[in-house]
């Protein structure tokens, strides 16, 4: 009897956990995520950082859908958050955040040449005639942050943005420049602090919401087209160089990325294989504070991106094996 209540015990705790014994975790996609307190998680455009063994996420706090904090969460396996902290707060981090500006598409660095956490976001104001970003920075990786420069990269009108940290600890701020126009990269100082250069990239092509990742030497740039909240197409485009060279925008997936628009690409390294996670926001799901994360896996090879939506997979953290 005593091992009939055992076992069963264990299958609740492994039917709630998600994570079954033998290390896979399963992830399903569609629903709110709610975090370990049971709270529904706002952390909408997220960035991630992996730190000290565990995935940091922070991004928007939707709940007053238009005056957005900064939240993070914490988490092993992509499926238990943890609430951190609100990294950054309205009219507390920044008296004028909450009134005449608000933050989208913040995203996580760590620079290991200063030890600083370095969160670069879109820093807007009505009618999204701002056109700026700002960066901050802390010493621990829960905060406190504090601003340390907001406004036009280098003059440059900037608007949806996010970050590429490269194999050589270049860091770059690329958004979508001057009235939703081209794509700017910006490469930051060896601090990660401010921007130093600007080339223009996809002139005219009025891409947004753009996430780089390299894989085998190649650089792969998602991107969606502007269409406001609601979903359109993802595209994909190749370079050899960071700051020249990107190929010609080619689609990838469905017409409406799934119902959803990049935010961020993760690398899952594991013993067997590298297994890449695609992160998208589901906007407007049907409010802005109940848009939804969606996270599938993707494959990057030679020059393309196999781009397929699953309600539902099992990831092996271990070993970067996906089914
Ligand atoms: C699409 C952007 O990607 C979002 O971050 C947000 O700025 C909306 N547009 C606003 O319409």
């Amino acid at each position: 009897m005593a091992r009939l209540y055992v076992t069963i015990l264990v299958s609740v705790l492994m039917a709630t956990t998600n994570c079954l014994a033998d290390g896979w975790t399963t992830i399903r996609n569609g629903s709110v995520w709610l975090d370990t307190n049971g709270d529904t998680v706002q952390a909408h455009a997220p960035g991630f950082l992996h730190y000290g063994g565990r995935w940091y996420m922070i991004g928007e706090d939707r709940s007053d859908s238009w005056h957005p904090d900064v939240n993070m969460y914490s988490s092993d396996d992509l499926v238990h958050w943890r609430f951190e902290t609100k990294i950054i707060r309205n009219g507390v981090t920044v008296p004028e955040l909450g009134t005449r500006r608000f933050i989208e598409r913040a995203k996580l660095m760590h620079n290991p040449r200063t030890g600083k956490f370095v969160v670069w976001c879109h820093w807007e104001g009505p009618r999204y005639a701002a056109s700026e970003a700002a960066c901050f920075s802390a010493d621990s990786i829960c905060g406190p942050y504090r601003l340390e420069w907001s406004g036009r990269p280098l003059g440059v009108k900037s608007r949806d943005c996010n970050v590429f940290v490269d194999n050589d600890g270049e860091a770059y701020f690329v958004s979508t420049t001057e009235e939703n126009t081209n794509i700017g990269l910006f490469r930051l100082a060896d601090d990660y602090l401010s921007a130093e250069s600007h080339v223009c990239l996809m002139p005219g092509l009025r891409r947004e919401a753009p996430v780089i990742v390299r894989h085998d030497n190649l650089y792969y740039m998602l991107s969606s087209a502007c269409t406001g909240w609601a979903p359109n197409q993802c595209m994909l485009s190749v370079s050899k160089r960071l700051d020249r060279g990107w190929s010609q925008l080619e689609k990838i997936g469905d017409d409406k990325a799934f119902r959803t628009q990049a935010a961020a690409v993760i690398e899952i390294k594991g013993t067997k294989k590298t297994t890449y996670l695609y992160i998208g926001d589901r906007w407007m799901d049907p409010d802005l504070p109940s848009s939804k994360i969606i996270i599938f896996p993707i494959e990057f090879k030679d020059g393309k991106c196999i781009f397929e939506y699953r309600d539902e997979f099992r990831i092996n953290f271990a070993t970067g094996e996906v089914e």
